[in-house]
């Protein structure tokens, strides 16, 4: 008798059971979707850190520059992810040679270039015609590196990126890839750029102060501020940057705002104030360090500074 009821509890049990679960895998199924989405493109990470280099529109000299000086010099990092992003086709002849020199996983990207909304492209450009292939394509580079390249797909599969240029590299193998998971940025040199600079302080203090932001970084903050006909920056075409910093939405809304002006195309402000600036408002001092180059860094790598 006991038994019996004993085994018809157990059997009650055993089915209640079966169908709380059931339930419980439907309910916990339809959110799990979207965290399974995520956790499957975390996969499909290809490595902690990639190298990104934007390809100018001298591309033949920069194919040179790469396979004479810049990737040789590099056959000491252990094996990378190279970015090549370009606006133009490489001919198929400069990509068995690229790949040729280096053991490094070489990936060529074509991008294509767009204007801000609304922007009238027939007015002036800042910069002098002897100075420039086309009216925009400097401007359109530096937005590149100010906003683009965080939201391309390959980029994304990295968690750091170190960018490079073209006619850049190291002359001996003292330096190694430094970074720990703890910074967002490792700069170059510290300098002032006094040139292609109208109206940028303006708008990011009146960004500060429009959305109450309190800077993260009060020192470099105070030599923004502190500096009215020159702005701080360092020289950013080696940098190593971690990936979601960049798109973290405190960031990436002041990006929006600063692209909103057209700054970048009206007076060709470049990405390393900017730069400087996204730093100054939403990295903590402990998160951004020097590069240790060991002074081997070269750029240019034939000659220039
Ligand atoms: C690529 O790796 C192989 C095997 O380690 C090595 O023999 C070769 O020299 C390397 N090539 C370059 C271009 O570094
Ligand atoms: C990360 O690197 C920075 C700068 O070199 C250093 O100050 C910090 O102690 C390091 N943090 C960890 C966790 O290694």
């Amino acid at each position: 008798m006991n038994q019996t009821i004993k085994r018809r509890i157990g059997g009650t049990t055993i089915v209640a059971c079966l169908i709380f679960m059931f339930i419980f895998a439907i309910i916990n199924n339809l959110p799990q979707y979207e965290i399974r989405t995520s956790s499957s493109a975390e996969k499909e990470i290809l490595d902690d850190i990639g190298i990104a280099i934007l390809v100018d529109w001298k591309l033949k000299k920069a194919m040179e520059d790469l396979i004479s000086g810049m990737l040789p010099s590099i056959k000491h990092f252990k094996p990378m992810h190279i970015v090549l992003f370009s606006e133009s086709d490489v001919s198929s002849d400069y990509q068995r040679r690229v790949r040729q020199v280096t053991n490094h996983t070489i990936h060529f990207i074509l991008i294509e270039f767009n204007f801000p909304k609304d922007f009238d492209v027939n007015m002036p450009s800042p910069v002098k015609k002897s100075n420039r292939r086309s009216k925009w394509g400097y401007m359109h580079m530096c937005e590149f590196w100010f906003k683009h390249i965080w939201h391309n797909p390959l980029t994304q599969k990295f968690r750091y990126l170190m960018r490079f240029d073209t006619d850049s590299c190291f002359l001996n193998q003292k330096y190694k890839l430094e970074y720990n998971d703890s910074l967002v940025y490792l700069h170059g040199l510290f300098t002032w750029e006094g040139a292609y600079i109208t109206d940028l302080r303006k708008h990011i203090l009146d960004y500060v102060s429009k959305y109450n932001i309190e800077p993260k970084n009060p020192a470099m903050f105070k030599v923004i501020q502190d500096n009215p006909s020159k702005l701080p920056m360092y020289y950013n075409n080696i940098e190593i940057v971690k990936i979601a910093f960049m798109l973290k939405k405190e960031v990436q809304h002041f990006t929006d705002y600063m692209q909103a002006t057209k700054g970048q195309f009206l007076y060709r402000w470049g990405d390393a104030p900017l730069r400087y600036a996204t730093l100054a408002l939403f990295s903590k001092p402990t998160e951004i360090t020097a590069l240790d180059l060991k002074g081997s860094y070269k750029h240019s790598c034939n000659g220039g500074y």
